[in-house]
């Protein structure tokens, strides 16, 4: 897996990025991550580079100083970091992930998760990267669980949509791509608000107020870092057999509701719990939700490509550990 090349800098000038090639021999293939400054990107950065891999990560609003800025809904922009970088892999994790702001912000939302897929899986194509599309279980219904990769979708709301027709635009493109979809995600955040699991934190805390949780909704939260590994798993495998390719799900096994999540949060912590009360009935949201989009993930662990997922308690303590009162003064800064 190893090869000599010369090593990629990214240097900063006012109002623009050069990428500058040095004359150091380093090993490693070369990975370009959008949305690294996300929650998924930033554990897939991690993954990569611990695994010898040469990492270009890019971000948007919050790239700079340290990562290269790159808005990916502008198509001379993306062809020319590809052009420049010329990756071996691309993880495309850059997306609106928020349903509620999809239905709000249609178009833009539109432009990242379907028109900038696109021109990424035209670009990755004619360069002859391999293409790893992060997709969610939101394209399926949630009706008629559990889903395999074969089963068809029907997204409930405007998300889900989105990121089918990028699913569709990817393979469509890149036929040679990987579109790997997850559920809902959590693992090391900047602030508890940055994932709906670790957001339940506010909630377990507010002890003195009772607090109504989601108890209809089923959810199978994963850790993000288990996902970046599957998607170093995947990108090294499908660089020596081109037959690993189309759509693969992963997931955790450990189906939860919000309540219970939030109670096995308190309990992690040896919180109260008894103020959280479970709501049985579909929340009222803008965006309407599959009840249980369970993805079957047989095909990545038939060919070995899976990874045994974290428990959700320990996986969680790990992530919210640095949200506790007397461990503030240790958060870390992820990016
Ligand atoms: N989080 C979940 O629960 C979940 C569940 C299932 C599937 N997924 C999928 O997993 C992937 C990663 O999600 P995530 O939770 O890591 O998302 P996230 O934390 O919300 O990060 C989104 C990323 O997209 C970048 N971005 C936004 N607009 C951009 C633009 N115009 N050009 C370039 N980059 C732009 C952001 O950069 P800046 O912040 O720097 O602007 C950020 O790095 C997504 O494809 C999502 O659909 C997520």
């Amino acid at each position: 897996m190893s090869r000599a090349g010369a090593e990629l800098r990214i240097m900063f000038s006012p109002g623009r990025v050069q990428l500058v090639q040095e004359e150091v021999v380093v090993p490693g293939l070369r990975v370009l991550v959008t949305g690294a400054t996300g929650l998924l990107g930033r554990a897939v950065c991690r993954e990569f580079q611990n695994n010898g891999w040469l990492v270009i990560g890019t971000g948007y609003k919050r790239a700079r100083p340290r990562l290269l800025r790159c808005d990916l809904t502008d198509e001379d922009a993306v062809r020319g970091l590809l052009h420049e970088y010329k990756p071996d892999v691309i993880v495309h994790c850059a997306a609106e992930r928020r349903p509620d702001v999809v239905e709000r912000h249609t178009e833009a939302a539109v432009n990242l998760n379907v028109h900038a897929t696109s021109t990424l899986a035209k670009e990755a194509a004619a360069c002859g990267a391999f293409f790893l599309y992060i997709s969610t279980d939101y394209v399926f219904d949630g009706r008629n669980p559990p889903y395999g990769e074969d089963d068809s979708p029907n997204p409930l709301n405007v998300y889900g949509r989105s990121k089918l027709e990028g699913e569709r635009e990817t393979l469509r493109h890149c036929p040679g791509a990987v579109v790997l979809r997850v559920p809902v995600l959590f693992g090391e955040v900047e602030s508890v608000t940055e994932s709906a699991v670790t957001s339940l934190w506010l909630k377990v805390q507010e002890a003195t107020e009772s607090c109504t949780l989601d108890h209809c909704q089923q959810r199978f939260p994963t850790d993000a870092r288990d996902v970046a590994a599957v998607c170093r798993k995947l990108s090294e495998r499908a660089r020596q057999d081109p037959s690993i390719r189309g759509i693969f799900h992963f997931s955790a096994k450990e189906q939860m509701t919000k309540y219970e999540m939030a109670v096995a949060i308190a309990q992690a912590f040896n919180l109260p719990s008894n103020h959280l009360i479970p709501l049985t009935e579909q929340p009222a949201a803008s965006a309407l939700r599959p009840v249980n989009s369970r993805l079957n993930c047989s095909r990545l662990e038939l060919l070995n490509l899976s990874v045994e997922p974290r428990p959700f308690t320990s996986a969680i303590t790990d992530c919210l550990w640095p949200f506790t009162p007397d461990k503030r003064w240790r958060q870390t800064v992820f990016h």
